[in-house]
Parts: structure tokens; C-alpha cells; sequence
């Protein structure tokens, strides 16, 4: 099982930065997990929240800010002192310091009610058309399957993932008609018989968000192919 850094590694270093990915990466992780949205003027960036509220000195909605304006803002210094530095990244530079490094990245489609999930999709896909990041090392997932659907014609070589909560009854209609490789789910709703059955239809199956090293055996023992994780867990003594 390959455990995977949430939001970079958010119990360590503010999530969704630069500094988050490098701390990651020093740790050993080999896969880190991050959102993206949309500037004003298009830009995508890495970040969770609607708000830049709780992660940076500013306040208000993000889809708001022009770049110039949301890079300005001190996107590390609520966590702690040491980070002041941090600023919320653009996924192009995101990208591009994880293939220095060579890490993998689960990129999550933020979408909030409003947002255009066809925008938010061919913006990535623009960012990605130079290159060089590699297919390969990149992983696709959204709550929104509309957004899944834009991802398939778009960018057909990165795989797909569902994110739900609970399984839902449909999930293999749905991965089929999606041509995902992936559900993403929920820990906390997960039986081992669904665990089970996703695997043997040959999906992989990725848990969100485990903080407990007992949690993680657990998951692992059950199949799962991936966890997302705030803290420094590892899986029979590897990440
Ligand atoms: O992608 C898994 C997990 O990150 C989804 O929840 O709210 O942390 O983005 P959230
Ligand atoms: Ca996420």
C-alpha cells in the first residue's frame, strides 16, 4: 500500500505549498495528494478552501483574487512562524518542482457551487500541453464526474479517480462510464467487502483521510491500494 501525503504533508508544514511538497519528498514519500482552483484571471492554483481565510493573511473568496494579487498573500505563517515565506503556488510551478524531485501527484478538481468545471479542467490541461510531467506520475480525481468526463477527452494518458464519501450502490457503472482506474472513498464508511469487490473488478481503491498507523494496517490488510495521510505513517515501515 503507498501512503500518500495529504495536501502535501499537512500536519507538518502548511498544506498545499511548495514547502509542503519538499517535506514530503524529504520524508520519503514517493506520492503526494493537493487541490486545485481557479484565479479570477485563470491561473490555476494549489489550495483547499473556498476562502483564503485559514490558510493565508487575506480574506476572502479566492475565485476573487487575480494571481498577482493571491501571490502576495503570506500563505505560511498561520502554521507556523518558520514558513512566512510560503505563498499559495501555481500548479505549473507545483508541477515542476514534483518532477525535480520525482514525485507522484493526485491532483483533486476543487469545485465549489458556481465554479465551471469545464474552465477549471481545460486550464490544467493547457498547463500540461508543454510538459514535461510525465502521465505516468500524475493521478486526476473529482467529486464531479462532470469534471472527470472534461479530464477524459482532455487529457485521456492521466488516469482518472472517482471521490466519494460512502461507496455509492452504482460505483462500478459509474468508474466504467468515467473510465476511471480509481475510487477514492472515505475510510470511515468502508467495509471490507467493498474493499474486496473493488479490487476484484479491478479497480484501485484509495482512502482518504487516515491519521492512525492502526487505521492504515488495517486498510492495507483489507487491499486498499492507497492511503492519504496528514501524518508521517508508513506501511510495513515504508511510504
Ligand atoms: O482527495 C481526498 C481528500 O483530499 C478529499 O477531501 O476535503 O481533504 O480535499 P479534502
Ligand atoms: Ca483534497
Amino acid at each position: 500500500m503507498i501512503v500518500c501525503g495529504h495536501r502535501g504533508i499537512a500536519s507538518l508544514a502548511p498544506e498545499n505549498t511548495l514547502a509542503g511538497l519538499r517535506e514530503a519528498h524529504r520524508l520519503g514519500f514517493t506520492w503526494v495528494e493537493i487541490d486545485v482552483q481557479l484565479t479570477r484571471d485563470e491561473q490555476v492554483v494549489v489550495a483547499h478552501d473556498e476562502k483564503v481565510n485559514r490558510c493565508t493573511n487575506g480574506k476572502g473568496w479566492l475565485r476573487q483574487f487575480d494571481w498577482q494579487e493571491l501571490s502576495r498573500l503570506d500563505a505560511g505563517s498561520w502554521f507556523s512562524p518558520a514558513f512566512a515565506d510560503e505563498r499559495i503556488p501555481l500548479l505549473r510551478d507545483y508541477l515542476a518542482l514534483a518532477t525535480r524531485l520525482g514525485m507522484h501527484v493526485n491532483i483533486e478538481f476543487k469545485l465549489y457551487p458556481g465554479d465551471d468545471a469545464e474552465r477549471l479542467c481545460r486550464r490544467v490541461s493547457e498547463i500540461m500541453a508543454p510538459g514535461p510531467f510525465a502521465p505516468e506520475k500524475l493521478l486526476f480525481s473529482s467529486f464531479e464526474p462532470d469534471c472527470l468526463r472534461h479530464l477524459q477527452k482532455l487529457q485521456p494518458n492521466v488516469a482518472r479517480a472517482l471521490l466519494v464519501e460512502k461507496i455509492p450502490d452504482d460505483w462500478q457503472t459509474q468508474l466504467h462510464r468515467l473510465s476511471c482506474r480509481a475510487l477514492h472513498c472515505h475510510y470511515r464508511h468502508l467495509t471490507q467487502a467493498q474493499a474486496q469487490a473493488v479490487s476484484a473488478a479491478g479497480y484501485q481503491l484509495n482512502c482518504y483521510t487516515v491519521n492512525q498507523q492502526c487505521q492504515a494496517d488495517k486498510l492495507a490488510s483489507w487491499g486498499v491500494n492507497m492511503i492519504f495521510t496528514d501524518k508521517p505513517l508508513t506501511t510495513s515501515g515504508r511510504r
